[in-house]
């Protein structure tokens, strides 16, 4: 880090120059007893990990960070939090973003720049029955560095024009609007928060396919249901309750 961030009281930072994993790293301190709100981050890692088991280039320049995260609520609740992040990652790149770079978000946990990812997000838990004992969050944030061997157009905060923004900048302001939006969402659950993240859905209501472990189904992307699952229209009535998969939009193939 170029600078020590200014955190809210809350936060627990513990920084490294380089790690396998900030995720991998903070799971570790949840399994020890880290308390809520300690932020892993890294300058650069070298084996960041995706969802469904993909890996995440991670040179350094960009933002890596893990949160960990013990909230009390039930298991089917808490993947609400990637929306949560999602939408505290928008009002974070609100003010940085230059007028007319469309910020959006794509089912289930990816922040878009004008119509390109430019960030991912990552939850893992370990629970026991029904409540949570911890809860990792990751967030990758492209500033400078876009990933260019992906099946996903990539895009950086750099690319779209907002150059100057450095790692401590954005986790500063990220932590910031993260604190409010989970307060938000432990005072008043899911349904604000819910229609924030749909007002900047890319697709919803038209045509996209879902690829799950072991089909590819194809649909309208009517919703996201109360619990952040995506509401696929399959014809004549007939919908499918999604709650893990990646979405693909047909024309854009
Ligand atoms: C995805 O889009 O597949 C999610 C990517 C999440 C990447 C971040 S980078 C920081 C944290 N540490 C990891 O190993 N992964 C997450």
């Amino acid at each position: 880090m170029t600078r020590a961030p200014n955190l809210s009281s809350r936060y627990h930072l513990v920084s490294f120059e380089r790690l396998d994993s900030t995720n991998e790293e903070a799971c570790r301190l949840a399994r020890e007893g880290a308390r809520e709100f300690t932020i892993v981050c890294a300058r650069e890692q070298t084996a960041g990990r995706g969802r469904r088991n993909r890996g995440w280039v991670s040179p350094p320049g960009n933002l890596y960070l893990s949160l960990i995260l013990r909230p009390e609520k039930p298991l089917t609740e808490t993947v609400q939090l990637s929306f949560v992040a999602a939408v505290a990652l928008g009002e974070t790149l609100d003010p940085i973003i230059p007028e007319g770079v469309d910020i959006s978000y794509k089912w289930p946990n990816d922040v878009f720049l004008a119509g390109r990812k430019a960030a991912g997000i990552l939850l893992e838990s370990s629970s026991r029955r029904d409540r949570v004992k911890w809860l990792v969050l990751g967030l990758g944030l492209n500033l400078k560095s876009p990933p260019q061997d992906v099946s996903t157009p990539a895009t950086s905060l750099k690319a779209v024009g907002a150059a100057g923004v450095t790692a401590v900048d954005m986790l500063e302001r990220f932590c910031f609007c993260f604190e409010k939006c989970y307060t938000r969402w432990q005072e008043e659950g899911f349904p604000s928060l819910r229609e924030a993240w749909l007002s900047r859905v890319l697709g919803l209501g038209g045509p996209i396919e879902v690829e799950l472990e072991k089909e590819r189904l194809s649909g309208t992307f009517l919703d996201l249901d109360a619990s952040g699952a995506l509401v696929l229209g399959q014809g004549g009535g007939v919908t499918r309750i999604i709650t893990a998969g990646d979405v693909f939009f047909p024309q854009a193939r």
